[in-house]
């Protein structure tokens, strides 16, 4: 018998559930979870009480919270692919999280206008990792890879009665990652609710297998489920619709065999608006099921409309114009959000991406969040999906290659299928150096995989991230694949392409290049694994790994090799764990590759992208900050990174010469503006640039900070959507009284909300801070960090105060507005 209190819980959850259709209803499993870690025995059990377990919402990382500790997942290793002779101890190489053991999640489940002839699945974005899924104490299934999205026909598992009971067991291994996987039910969890006939999870395939500039042909497969299989007359009904919700295109279509359950349908698109990262224009195939006059399902299929090509000698090109990727691969953690996937954070994410003017990303290693996915398409980024880190050879004691031969294909179709109608998606990856490169069957492996994919999608070439130059000529591995993406090898590109059929390469992952924002070291040297005492890395952008390089090394690369595809900078973002080159020297924790810092700052680096990458508005950009006491008389370099081909340098009005992009055998010198002998004094520097034309057109200064005076806040966005989900990046900046970044301040900044919505995380780029990024203050890194904020779910305005001793406080007021 169900108790007074389950069955007011399962009306509280019915309540909350949207209106919904007759036919499909999908209900987003976020909130009434109750979580806990450690082993519990029973917890599947309907009867289990988990009243004492927490209360949370999902997506969900019950590791994010901290603390930071050096033991955990202390792993002894030596990194092969980072030359390594022997096995060191690595504190912060995951991350110092908390992420290991065994997690559950519980919650009622009701499904609504469940019941004869209507079928229940339960679709998981993301859960890390090994989830065990039980509906009423029995299990529904298994699925290992923590990245990869899967769903269980639950129909048969569920109560006639509606009091049913899900829960989920997550088990993470020590030393199973590189990097911070992050921990529990991740991604979003959906139920879907059909009709017994209907479309199944993905159950669409659409391609536009010609494109002119009057029309495009649009095929799309549709496939049905009914039940055993059972023969009924049924007929798809298809309508397109343009981005402005017109239809532009209808075709009904009649199923007359029993055997191929699956309806194909072409449409034809009048006057195609075509998909770019410049145009990121979208339709919508609508698609409704009838059995006789009975409406059985209806399915939306999001798409765009382009053509792309790679050819030998040529190189890639989209909708027939020629282009480089200029890509970033970046890792799947939101710093203080953890894995906890957020579609605010996302797209901040690649805002700032697209300001550089970058237009592609990599999902390294694994397959992305499909909020990732769908923002790509909307904001207009090209997509390489990878599969994953490891095949048969490990990198890590517990990595993929346990579940390698079990698992890499059924993993290989749910990433094929769940992301193949998107138009953002250009290539798959089906690995990332995996050690398989050196052995001799490694390239059988590699066709197998690249099979596989070809047979799920034929439209879309495979590539894979490749770091063992010669092994992987030797053993036929760059051979077989679609696109040899090579890792650091601008310096063999000639040699590669002398040798590869295929005419063409891509620089799949470039740079690793380290550096800390706000942080400068003297004197300004380039430098392979260089180290300080303070656990930063200096932002004159000179210092790389033993096996990677400074930016200007891959861009002279990329520019004198036209058969070169373009690039994947190793990364974007800064991200949780490998905290290179101070993987044994804690407290590093997070990375110092990013172009921009793991609170979402850019970094110096950024501007030497945006000069390059960004072609619709100028960039000039002075490193480093003003303010040096103690330096005056001091050779202290200046560098610009613009998009202008030369600029003239004043230090308080005196000149400091004039510098001009150039070739030269130092490969910075074609990229950057340096006036390396610059003596300190503090006051004003300033650059005038020049166009190639000789005039004059922009100046950019840089100021001598005077005493810490006040807290400035910037949000990213003045507005938010009361929904209890969206977010507000604030950076905090310690300023003077004029109004210039202290670039030194490390004040501990405190925060309070009021109003409609409440504090939210915090970080400041520092890789190596402990402290907690929930916690309602924290320490300035140079001068800045971010506030992150949540909206409510009523309207209204929400205040954050900030507040450091010494300093004048600071405020920002953001609107928040019901959703529509
Ligand atoms: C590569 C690897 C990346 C990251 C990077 C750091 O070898 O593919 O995952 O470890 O090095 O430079």
């Amino acid at each position: 018998m169900p108790t007074l209190k389950t069955l007011a819980a399962a009306l509280v959850l019915l309540a909350t559930l949207p209106a919904t259709a007759q036919t499909r209803q999908e209900y987003l499993l976020d909130t009434n979870w109750k979580f806990t870690k450690g082993e519990v025995a029973d917890a599947a059990a309907p009867a289990f009480q988990d009243a004492k377990w927490q209360t949370v919402t999902v997506p969900h990382d019950w590791a994010i919270y901290g603390p930071f500790d050096g033991k955990n997942d202390l792993q002894a290793v030596k990194i092969e692919q980072n030359n390594e002779q022997a096995a060191t101890l690595k504190a912060g190489r995951t991350g110092g999280l908390p992420f290991i053991g065994t997690g559950w999640y519980r919650r009622p489940l009701a499904v609504p206008q469940f019941g004869p002839g209507r079928r229940a699945v339960l679709l998981f974005d993301g859960a890390m990792s090994n989830a065990h899924v039980f509906v009423n104490g029995k299990e529904v299934g298994y699925w290992p890879y923590g990245y990869n999205s899967f769903s269980f026909d639950i129909t048969s598992y569920l109560r006639a009665d509606g009091n049913n009971t899900l829960a989920v067991r997550l088990q993470n291994q020590p030393e199973s990652s590189r990097w911070y996987p992050g921990a529990g039910l991740y991604r979003n969890v959906h139920l879907i609710v059909t009709d017994d006939v209907h479309i199944p999870v993905w159950g669409t395939y659409l391609t536009t297998p010609e494109i002119t500039a009057s029309s495009a042909q649009v095929k799309l497969k549709t496939k049905i489920e009914t039940p055993s299989g059972a023969f009924q007359p049924l007929r798809l009904q298809t309508e397109i619709r343009d981005a402005a919700g017109q239809v532009v295109a209808t075709t009904t279509t009649a199923l007359v065999t029993t055997n191929a359950l699956e309806f194909e349908q072409n449409l034809t698109v009048p006057n195609p608006k075509l998909w770019s990262p410049e145009t990121p224009v979208l339709y919508t195939a609508a698609s409704k099921l009838y059995a006789g006059e009975v409406l059985k399902d209806e399915y939306s299929t999001r798409f765009g409309i382009r053509s792309f090509k790679f050819e030998a000698g040529k190189g890639f090109s989209l909708n027939g114009k020629a282009r480089k990727f200029r890509g970033v691969c970046n890792h799947h953690d939101l710093g203080p959000l953890g894995t906890a996937v957020n579609v605010a954070a996302l797209r901040r994410q690649l805002a700032l991406l697209k300001e550089m003017g970058a237009d592609a990303i990599r999902t390294s290693h694994n397959m992305p969040a499909p909020e990732l996915v769908s923002l790509a398409d909307e904001m207009g980024f090209m997509l390489m999906v990878e599969a994953f880190d490891e095949w048969k050879a490990p990198k890590v004691k517990n990595g993929y290659s346990q579940y390698f031969d079990e698992w890499a294909e059924k993993d290989l179709v749910n990433m094929v299928h769940r992301d193949r109608n998107h138009p953002s998606v250009i290539m798959w990856s089906i690995g990332n150096e995996v050690p398989d490169q050196s052995s001799p069957n490694g390239s059988q492996i590699a066709k197998r995989l690249q099979d596989i994919v070809h047979r799920e999608d034929p439209t879309r070439l495979v590539a894979a991230g490749m770091d063992r130059f010669d092994d992987d000529f030797k053993n036929n591995f760059a051979q077989v694949l679609d696109i040899p993406g090579f890792n650091y090898k601008p310096h063999r590109y000639p040699e590669a392409l002398g040798q590869l059929p295929q005419g063409f390469l891509l620089g799949s992952e470039t740079a690793s290049t380290v550096s800390s924002r706000g942080v400068y070291k003297f004197p300004v040297v380039k430098a392979k694994e260089k180290k300080y005492p303070d656990n930063q890395s200096s932002s004159y952008d000179l210092e790389s790994c033993n096996w990677s390089q400074i930016p200007d090394e891959e861009f002279v690369a990329q520019d004198d090799q036209p058969k070169v595809l373009g690039e994947f900078v190793w990364t974007g973002f800064d991200y949780l764990g490998e905290p290179t080159p101070y993987d044994e020297k804690w407290p590093s924790h997070s990375s110092y590759f990013g172009i921009i810092d793991l609170a979402g700052l850019p970094k110096d680096r950024y501007y030497l992208y945006r000069a390059r990458w960004n072609t619709t508005q100028p960039t000039l950009h002075l490193l480093p900050h003003w303010t040096w006491p103690g330096r005056e008389g001091q050779p202290t370099p200046v560098f610009c990174y613009t998009s202008y081909p030369s600029a003239e340098l004043f230090v308080n009005g005196k000149s400091q010469g004039r510098q001009t992009k150039l070739a030269s055998d130092r490969p910075e010198t074609r990229y950057r503006l340096m006036w390396e002998d610059v003596k300190y004094a503090p006051g004003t520097l300033k650059v005038v640039a020049y166009d190639a034309q000789g005039n004059a057109v922009a100046t950019e200064q840089v100021k001598t900070a005077g005493k810490p005076h006040h807290i400035r806040l910037v949000a990213d966005r003045p507005a938010l959507t009361a929904d209890g989900r969206d977010l507000a990046f604030v950076t905090a900046r310690v300023e003077d009284a004029q109004g210039n970044l202290c670039p030194d301040a490390a004040h501990e900044l405190h925060f309070a909300v009021t109003g409609a919505g409440s504090f939210h995380a915090v970080a400041n780029g520092d890789p190596t801070s402990l402290e907690s990024f929930q916690q309602p203050q924290m320490r300035a890194f140079h001068g800045q960090l971010v506030a992150v904020v949540e909206a409510g779910k009523t309207a209204g305005a929400l205040r954050l105060q900030a507040t450091a001793t010494g300093l004048q406080p600071g405020t920002v007021e953001l609107k928040t507005s019901s959703p529509k």
